[in-house]
This record gives C-alpha cells, structure tokens and sequence, in this order.
C-alpha cells in the first residue's frame, strides 16, 4: 500500500536520490539514475489514536444524549475535524524536503552532463528550435524556479517535466506540504512553465501557471482492481498520509474470486432512525457500527447512500440519494479497513447462501453488546433497529460497556480529496500565506438568551478592534463565517486583504474538474455543492491559515453552546 505513495513512477526528483546521482555522474548516467534510484519515501504508519473529536469525555456526550427524549445533535451545522485534520505532521516519518541547495547540487551533475558547444550548435540561429522538456538542465530550471517562486511551501518530490501545450511550455507536477502545515497531507501540484530562450542560448521561465494548469504532468493513477481480501487484524494499523490532488479512485469494491465471499465474516446493520439525521450524528453512528466490525474481526456491509439533513440543503428538506464519497474518502476507508457496498453483497449473498450454506445471526436489541457477539460463527450478523427513537439509533450499541471496548476508529475517516482538493486550490491562490478568522453568527448571534454578546463582539467594529493585536495590517485574511452577506465585513478592507468562500465559486461550477468528477461518480448526474460541502471546505481553509482565530475564546466570551456551556464543552 506504501507503495503507490512512496514509488517514484514518474522518476522524479527527490533529496533521498542525491547520492545515486552522485555515482551516476561517473557514468554520465546521472538521469537514468534518477529513475532507477531507491526510494525510501518510508512513511511510518501513525500508530496514534486521536481522541473521539466530536465529544468527549464521551461519557458526557452519552448522558446528554440519553437524557434528551429526542436526542439530536446540538452541533448540527458544524463539521466535524475528521482523521487527516489529526495527523500531526510530526507523527509520521521525517520526509526531507528539497530545498534549493539540492538542486544547485544537482545542476552541477547536469552542466557536467550536457556539453556546452553542442548546446549551442544545437540553438545556433534558430531561438524557436522547441523547448527539450526532458532536458536536464530544463528540469533543474524548473525546479529552481518553483521553489524560489513559492515561498511557503516545501516541496518533497518532483516529477520529470512533460511539453506543455506548445513549443515554449512544459508542465511539471510536484508534492508539497505548506510549511506552517499543522497537518501530515501532502498536496500534489502540476503547472505550466512558460520557457523563453534568449539570443545566446540562455533559457529562463518566464511563467509560472496557476494550480493544476500542468494536466500533462498530471498522472493517470494505475487502475488498480479494489481490493477486497484484505487481513483484518492490519485494519488498525494502517494509515497512509492522505495526497490530496491525486487521481481519487473510489470505484465500490467487489469481491473477486469465487468461493472468497462465502470464507468471509459479515456485519450489517439495518434501519435505524439515524438516516437524515446531522452530519455529525450520522458519522458517530457509521463509526460505531465500524468500530464494532472490527472488533468482530467482520467486513461491515454499508449503505453508501447517504440523506443529507435539511440543515444542509438548499431545499430545507431532507435530501435522499447522496453518496458517502461525496463527502468522505471512500478509497482511504476501503484501503484501511475491511467494508463493501450493500448492493453488491446481497447480491452475492443471494448467489452464494444457499450453495456454502451461509447463516444468518440477527440482532434485535441494541442492549445485546459486540461482546456477546465474538463467539458467533454465522457469516452474517445482521442487528436490526426499530422505529421509536433514541433507541434506534446506532451508536447506541456503542454505549455503556462496549464504550470502553470499541473505539470509533476516527482515523479512517478522511474528507473527500475532492473536496480537499478544492480547499488546496483556495489555499494556492493565497499563496499559503494567509491568516483565518472563524465567525460564527447566524442563529446564534439572533439569540440573546444564549449568546448575549455574540453578534456585537462579531460585528465589524469589535472585529477590527480584537484583530488589531492578533493579525498585522495587510495581511490576507480568509474569514470563514455563516453570515450569508459578507458585504457586512466590508470595514475590515480597509485593513486586511478579506476573503471569502464565495470567490471561489468556479472551483466547483459547472466548469470545473469538481464538477465533471462528481457527476461521473453520480452516474452523470450533476451534483450540487451542498451545504455540508461548503462548510467543510470553508473549515478546512480556515485550519489552513497561519495564524487561526475563532469564535469563542477568541473573539467573545460567550459560550460555543450557549451561555454557561463554556466548562463543559471545554476539554
Ligand atoms: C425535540 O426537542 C426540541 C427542543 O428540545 C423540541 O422543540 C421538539 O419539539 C422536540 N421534538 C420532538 C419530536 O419531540
Ligand atoms: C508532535 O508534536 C506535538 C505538539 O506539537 C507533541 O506534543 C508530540 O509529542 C510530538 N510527537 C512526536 C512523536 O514528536
Ligand atoms: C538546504 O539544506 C541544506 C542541507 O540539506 C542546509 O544546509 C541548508 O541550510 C538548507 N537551505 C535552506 C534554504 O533551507
Ligand atoms: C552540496 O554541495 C556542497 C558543495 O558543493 C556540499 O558541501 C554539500 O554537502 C552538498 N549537499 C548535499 C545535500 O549533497
Ligand atoms: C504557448 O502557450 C503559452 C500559454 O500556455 C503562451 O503564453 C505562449 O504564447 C504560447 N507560445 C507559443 C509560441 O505559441
Ligand atoms: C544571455 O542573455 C541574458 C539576457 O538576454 C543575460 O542575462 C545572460 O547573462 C546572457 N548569458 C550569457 C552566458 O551571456
Ligand atoms: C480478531 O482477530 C484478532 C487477531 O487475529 C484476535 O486477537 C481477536 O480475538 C479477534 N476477535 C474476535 C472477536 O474474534
């Protein structure tokens, strides 16, 4: 699994080849070199466990939401940090970056390479002769350029640059990493590098193309099969750095070979009162019901059909026919632990009961806790919920004992990389430079009783007032905020380059690669970006500012859940 992030397929270049291309020199095959050299792009599995992000100490949590006859979610229209926004970027193995120290090193085994007169033979009287994309002295330029132009990030690998759209481009592709980066993603880049060659030979970039203009550096990721025999007891242990800006191929998985579905151990679960329910409420549910297959050493059968609440939709109704991967990281999931679509397993069930003779075991009663379950040998555990909420509702089976037995396995779940992808691109355009302030209104700053200084202290005055000794005058500021008008900020311009999500609407309209991805995986229906969508990718570029401000802390003193929640919901 290591492997698709860590080969260099591509032969690019990375710090860890410098000694190869050294011996290569000798035999003037520094370049060839580049592509034979030995990766070691070992990235340790992060063994650690983040903390249940929604709640905790969970047991609170639980008695809340048993207490209450209709228990929802109070935090409906916030999201929830997910895996990839806990994975301290020092948790995983140092990776060095290239600096550019690196490449000067490396020009020198280039000059050595290519002879100067034939060089200029070869441009003499013809400055159109094509740009030679795979020259290695073009690639250094390249390189160069990349690094000395963009600042704050660092880069970790490149790829050989490719010709462009014409003679005078090339598109090269990188990984970077920002580098105030609090989290462990890498991000891939392509651009086009617009290449002039003066009189004397001399080549320089003139250009730099915006994020992802370079799709001829953009590489077809292999298609691989989904796998599905996987060994369960490494499900826990598996977590790969997420790449966001790599093809994304979350094809459903299938189970391959006859006779290996009928060796496999089941898990479903069925009905329940959780469909429609919060983002956060369906995701605390799916966890449990993930946590306890694995704990059962079972494949979890899923409905990757997802209701998206009407607290997140246009309509204001509930809307049915969403897609888990619309908003999550299916390939991650399917990569790290052992699950398959609902469809596809009844109908292998149907074909196969019968011949293996395939038993089902059914639950009825959430009471009835994983535990018990361990000795069962039928291939199915199906555990059923009724109609009378809370009691239906999923994550119940994860309460009581069983909490301190399963836990949520919080890092298998990612944000879709599409969607990250999106907050990349907002990211680039801001040159990962740039501070983020969190304001919440809406609702809240309505309701006086809950939140009595909530709308004055998030009004422009007290904004430009509370910011003045937290961000420095000019800086770029990406304000992420439920206030729908954003003209109402307009007096922090005078001090501050101000943006907004909305700016960045292309990025999933009806032109945009989003756009195009979506409605492939939605069987050619377009997908509309969504109200959950929106605030996960307004939060993720919010967390990638430099410096951070939220809400509550601060900019008021009142409480995230209205007034005197401030000790309970601090941890
Ligand atoms: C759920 O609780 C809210 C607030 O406590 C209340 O307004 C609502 O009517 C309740 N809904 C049901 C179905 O009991
Ligand atoms: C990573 O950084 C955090 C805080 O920045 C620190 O508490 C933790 O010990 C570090 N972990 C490792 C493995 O260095
Ligand atoms: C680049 O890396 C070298 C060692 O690998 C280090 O000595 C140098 O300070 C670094 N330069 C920059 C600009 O980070
Ligand atoms: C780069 O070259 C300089 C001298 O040419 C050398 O001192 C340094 O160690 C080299 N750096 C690397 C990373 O190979
Ligand atoms: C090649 O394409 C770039 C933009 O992609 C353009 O700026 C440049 O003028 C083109 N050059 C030629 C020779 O057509
Ligand atoms: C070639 O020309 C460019 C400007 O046209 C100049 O900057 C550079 O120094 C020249 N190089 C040589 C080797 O003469
Ligand atoms: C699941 O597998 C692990 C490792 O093989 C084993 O230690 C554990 O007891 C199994 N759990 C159940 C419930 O069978």
């Amino acid at each position: 699994m290591l492997d698709r992030y860590s080969a260099s397929r591509y032969g690019g270049f990375r710090p860890e080849n410098l000694g190869q291309n050294a011996l290569g020199m000798i035999g003037n095959l520094c370049f060839t070199m580049f592509v034979l050299g030995v990766l070691i792009f070992t990235i340790i599995a992060a063994t650690y466990e983040p903390e249940d992000p929604l709640f905790h100490p969970s047991t609170k949590i639980t008695t809340f939401l048993t207490s209450t006859s209709n228990a929802t979610f109070k935090s409906d229209n916030t999201v929830v940090k997910t895996g990839e926004d806990f994975m301290a970027s020092n948790q995983t193995a140092f990776a060095a970056f290239i600096n550019i120290t690196d490449v000067d090193n490396m020009t020198l085994v280039s000059d050595h390479r290519t002879s100067s007169t034939l060089e200029e033979t070869h441009c003499e009287g013809s400055m159109d002769t094509p740009i030679d994309c795979r020259d290695p002295e073009v690639f250094h330029m390249m390189m160069r350029a990349a690094i000395e132009r963009f600042k704050d990030i660092h880069f970790y690998r490149f790829g050989k640059p490719v010709p462009g759209s014409n003679d005078s481009t090339c598109d090269m592709a990188w990984r970077f990493r920002p580098k105030e980066g609090k989290t462990a993603s890498f991000y891939k880049d392509y651009r086009r590098f617009l290449i002039s060659r003066s009189m004397n030979c001399t080549l320089s970039v003139v250009e730099i193309g915006d994020y992802h203009t370079g799709v001829n550096a953009r590489k077809r990721k292999k298609n691989q099969k989904p796998g599905f025999e996987k060994k369960p007891e490494k499900q826990d242990q598996v977590t790969t750095l997420p790449v966001v800006g790599e093809v994304v191929n979350d094809a459903l998985p299938v189970v391959e070979s006859e006779g290996s579905f009928g060796r496999g151990k089941y898990l479903i679960y069925e009905g329940g009162g959780d469909r429609c329910k919060s983002m956060n409420h369906y995701l605390w549910s799916f966890l449990c019901a993930l946590g306890e297959a694995q704990y059962l050493n079972r494949t979890l059968v899923m409905d990757l059909s997802i209701c998206l609440s009407s607290i997140y939709s246009s309509s204001n109704q509930d809307e049915e026919g969403k897609d888990f991967r619309f908003y999550f990281d299916f390939e991650h999931l399917n990569d790290a632990a052992s699950v398959l679509d609902h469809g596809q397993f009844w109908s292998d069930w149907n074909k196969w009961q019968k011949k293996d003779g395939l038993s089902l075991y059914l639950v009825e009663d959430f009471r009835v806790t994983p535990m018990k379950l361990a000795e069962v040998k039928d291939a199915l555990i199906m555990r059923k919920f009724g109609s009378v909420e809370p009691d239906n509702y999923w994550y119940r089976v994860c309460e009581g004992e069983t909490e301190s037995v399963i836990q949520r396995p919080w890092h298998l779940i990612w944000k879709s990389r599409r969607l990250l992808d999106i907050v990349s691109a907002i990211a680039s355009r801001l040159n990962w430079d740039y501070d983020s302030v969190h304001i919440v209104r809406g609702e809240k700053a309505r309701n006086r009783e809950l939140w009595p200084n909530l709308d004055t202290d998030t009004s422009p005055d007290s904004l430009l007032s509370t910011l003045r000794d937290k961000v420095d005058d000019g800086r770029s500021l990406y304000i992420a905020t439920n206030e729908p008008d954003t003209s109402f900020f307009d007096p922090l311009k005078d001090k501050y380059y101000t943006h907004f999500l909305d700016e960045y609407k292309e990025l999933w309209d009806e032109n945009s690669e989003w756009y195009t991805e979506m409605a492939k995986l939605n069987k050619g229906n377009p997908v509309e970006f969504d109200g959950y969508m929106r605030v996960s990718v307004d939060t993720e570029v919010f967390l990638r500012g430099k410096k951070q401000i939220e809400t509550f802390n601060d900019l008021t003193n009142d409480c995230k859940d209205g007034i005197n929640t401030c000790s309970a919901s601090a941890s």
